[in-house]
């Protein structure tokens, strides 16, 4: 099978040379991004594999038909950046449906000690021997109030964590995992009476801008918000708005609507044109990362071993278990 790789990293072949010779499997690994100017590139290969911020659209799906490829492999669990629909019967679309919901949860619970301690913020002042805590105070996160969006493989890994720290935890999921021992309520309920606030849904129709205008205003003052999921949950106009009320108490952020071009790109030298992203990075409450959630070893090995899996499965007619549907 021969596959092109998409926005490539020096990461990703580290974990991926290997695991395809071993395979027998022939990639080509190009840095560029799976986009509208970039799919011709797939010409004379069987699968594409690509990473979260690659947009496959419908005129994309069949382009990519035409060429003869077979399979779409995503690298990632979500797979909000594929035309599904458009690939049924024309293009199997596989995941890597779990590789570590552990590590994800980890980073989710990193992000919200870091903004409710300041650890972020002490660690430039400590290394300038800046020895001042003032401004820096917390609070408990023992017997707090935390709410779980989302209580899929990721969400119960959190909220395993958060009864860790001794969270009174609260969950809201249309579809609640029965015996997990966690108290579901309402939507409306879980963004009144969460100290914290932790997304683990996909990006759905439904779930688009779940954090908007209202939902900010039924929350409590100084509430803790935590995103590791996709951008597109929070409205992030509105987050801003909340922001410079000083509605929230501190907000994580591993992912921004807008990260297309962005994440996992230098844009050091380059001046900044997203302005709400811009504004966002200016609170000191405020602390963003680049989609990084997903980065351990065990996560990188899962991935690499589960999406040429997900290929070999497909070269040899076997049950396509992580298909896309
Ligand atoms: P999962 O499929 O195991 O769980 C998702 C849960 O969300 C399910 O229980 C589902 O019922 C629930 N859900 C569906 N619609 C909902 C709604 N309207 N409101 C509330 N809950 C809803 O997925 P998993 O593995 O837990 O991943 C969750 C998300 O985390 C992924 O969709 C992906 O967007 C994100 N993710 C982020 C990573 C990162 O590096 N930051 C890495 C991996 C995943």
């Amino acid at each position: 099978m021969k596959i092109a790789f998409y926005a490539t990293k020096p990461y990703d072949r580290i974990w991926f040379e290997p695991l395809a010779r071993e395979y027998g499997f022939s990639i080509h690994f190009i840095e560029l991004p799976c986009n509208e100017d970039t799919v011709f590139l797939a010409k004379g290969y069987d699968a594409i594999c690509i990473f979260v911020n690659d947009r496959v659209n419908a005129k994309m799906i069949d382009e990519l038909y035409n060429m003869n490829v077979k399979a779409i492999l995503l690298r990632s669990a979500g797979f909000n950046h594929v035309d599904i629909k458009a690939a049924e019967d024309k293009i199997a679309v596989l995941r890597v449906p779990s590789y570590s919901p552990e590590a994800v949860a980890e980073y989710a619970a990193g992000l919200l000690l870091s903004v409710n301690r300041c650890i972020h913020k002490a660690y430039y002042r400590t290394r300038d021997f800046n020895m001042s805590i003032h401004g820096f105070i917390g609070t408990d996160l023992s017997n707090k109030t935390a709410g779980v969006i989302g209580t899929g493989k990721i969400g119960q890994a959190m909220i395993r964590i958060l009864e860790g720290f001794g969270m009174n935890v609260l969950a809201y999921d249309p579809y609640p995992v029965e015996g997990l021992g966690v108290e579901y309520v309402s939507l409306e309920e879980l963004f009144k009476q969460s100290d914290a606030i932790t997304l683990h849904c996909p990006l759905t129709k439904e779930t688009k801008h779940i954090i908007n205008k209202k939902s900010i205003k039924m929350m409590k003052d100084g509430v803790y918000l935590v995103n590791t999921s996709r951008g597109s949950l929070i409205d992030s106009e509105d987050l801003l708005d909340g922001l410079i009320e000083g509605k929230f108490g501190g907000v994580g952020l591993d992912v921004y609507e807008e990260e297309e071009g962005i994440f996992y790109e230098d844009r050091s030298t380059v001046i900044v044109e997203d302005e709400v992203l811009a504004r966002l990075m200016t609170f000191p409450n405020v602390l963003i990362t680049s989609h990084m959630g997903f980065f351990t070893k065990e996560a990188m090995e899962a991935i690499a071993i589960e999406t040429l899996e997900n290929a070999y499965a497909l070269e040899n007619g076997l049950p396509l278990l992580n298909k896309v549907v």
